[in-house]
């Protein structure tokens, strides 16, 4: 089962997909727990040029370009053969981010980003995806504190409006596949509803 969680900066992702893995290692399932960007080595470089370097700032297309190479990546080496051995699999961001951030958030042509996404994923796609909603000021007061700032999360509130509201899209279209959940709650009480769903899924 693969299982991913989506959502702007703040949310409350991190904070849910470690939940559940410690949800469903506790039933003794095998868990991994994985994040977009940046897995392996290739992963870390393409992370830092997306996230972190501030020195280097990139086309639109460029942007897209890298978040693809970084799931091929990811995909290839590591989600697909997890899954391929029976294993479970949560992803903090997925393909779903790149529709929206690349796709509604950046000047890019949405089509050419829906194909390349799709390619990027190796039919590798989540059975289910949570879309943690909250307004955008709240997001972004949560990660206010946060140290390490990344380039997204310094991205103004009108494109963070954007990717909200892309995100909803997304979630219209393919109810069947993506959860929303309300996280303007409590940490435990959206992490139960989660595993309700979760449950519901491996009945
Ligand atoms: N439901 C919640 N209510 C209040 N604060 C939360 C909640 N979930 C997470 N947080 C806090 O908000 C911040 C961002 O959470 P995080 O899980 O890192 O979000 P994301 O991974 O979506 O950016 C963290 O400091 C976290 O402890
Ligand atoms: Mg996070």
């Amino acid at each position: 089962m693969f299982i991913t969680f989506e959502g702007i900066e703040g949310s409350g992702k991190s904070t849910q997909a470690i939940l559940v893995e410690e949800y469903l290692s506790a039933k003794g399932l095998k868990v991994n727990l994985t994040r977009e960007p940046g897995w392996g080595k290739l992963g870390e470089l393409i992370r830092n040029v997306l996230l972190d370097d501030r020195e280097i700032t990139l086309d639109p297309f460029a942007e897209l370009c890298l978040f693809c190479t970084d799931r091929v990546n990811h995909v290839k080496g590591y989600i697909k053969p997890k899954l391929d051995n029976g294993e479970i699999v949560i992803c903090d961001r997925y393909h779903d981010s790149t529709l929206v951030y690349q796709g509604i958030g950046r000047d890019n042509e949405r089509d050419l980003v829906a194909a390349m996404v799709m390619k990027s994923c190796l039919g590798v796609i989540p059975d289910i995806t949570f879309l943690l909603d909250l307004p955008v000021n709240c997001g972004l007061q949560r990660i206010g504190a946060r140290k390490n700032k990344t380039k997204f999360d310094s991205e103004s509130v009108a494109f963070h409006k954007r990717v909200r509201d892309g995100f909803l899209e997304l979630c219209k279209q393919q109810p069947q596949r993506i959860k929303l959940i309300n996280a303007d709650r409590q940490v435990e009480i959206i992490a139960e509803e989660i595993k309700s769903v979760i449950d519901n899924k491996i009945n």
